[in-house]
């Protein structure tokens, strides 16, 4: 018996790539180089660190520790201005409707993001209230696909992660939901998201009722 629904934040609830690949340019470019909409997509889901040395081997540029932090300190600055206009109109299409409608079923909810901004996002999109509890990338050791993060947010909901089903975008985030052994929802292309139990477009086609067994 489903109990739980836990959802990533972006390319989910929210579209945050638009605003990373500003600030990700811009770092880009400081060292001399270009990154395009179709590199950006590799950085969907992956952390801040991991996403940099992703952008310094594309370009080809060595950093030391020191001025990685730097720039990464950097490059967070420039996204948080970006991120300070967001509003509930950055909502995809049918979240918040998602969100109401997993709690109206009786059901928890949990956040699983990768970002370290990700309670700022939600305060701003108005939906902290719609949460049970958040994980984020603040609180774990292991990006996605470990299965860490998911499995954390089913220990802070209190249930078993055989009870909890996974919202995702991203490949990486997908194989973190299975691996933590939820059941997985994708969001988007079924032929990328092919460990995916369930692929919809969106949000907007998000039914609870096809997901959870009513006694
Ligand atoms: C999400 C995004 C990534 C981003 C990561 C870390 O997973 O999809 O593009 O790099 O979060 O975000 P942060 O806000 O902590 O830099
Ligand atoms: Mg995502």
């Amino acid at each position: 018996q489903i109990q739980a629904f836990v959802f990533d934040l972006d390319g989910v609830i929210t579209d945050t790539a638009k605003f990373h690949f500003i600030a990700w340019q811009k770092l880009a470019q400081r060292l001399g180089f270009d990154i395009d909409h179709e590199f950006n997509e590799r950085l969907k889901g992956v952390g801040r660190m991991d996403s940099l040395n992703l952008i310094l081997q594309h370009g080809g540029v060595i950093l030391t520790d020191e001025q990685k932090d730097k720039e990464a300190a950097q490059k967070n600055d420039e996204y948080v201005e970006l991120i300070a206009d967001m509003s509930a109109a950055d909502l995809l299409p049918g979240a918040r409707e998602a969100l109401e409608s997993v709690r109206g079923a009786g059901l928890k909810t949990a956040l699983a993001s990768a970002s370290k901004n990700a309670p700022a996002i939600l305060a701003r999109l108005g939906i902290s209230d719609l949460f049970d509890t958040v994980v984020d990338a603040n609180l774990v050791v292991n990006g996605k696909p470990d299965p860490e993060i998911f499995l954390k947010a089913a220990a802070q909901l209190g249930v078993s992660p055989n009870a909890c089903i996974g919202v995702e975008d991203a490949v990486a985030g997908v194989q973190s939901i299975k691996n933590a052994g939820m059941y997985a929802i994708g969001i988007g292309d079924a032929r990328v998201l092919t460990r995916a139990d369930a692929v919809i477009d969106g949000l907007h086609q998000f039914d609870v009722n096809r997901f959870i067994v009513k006694d």
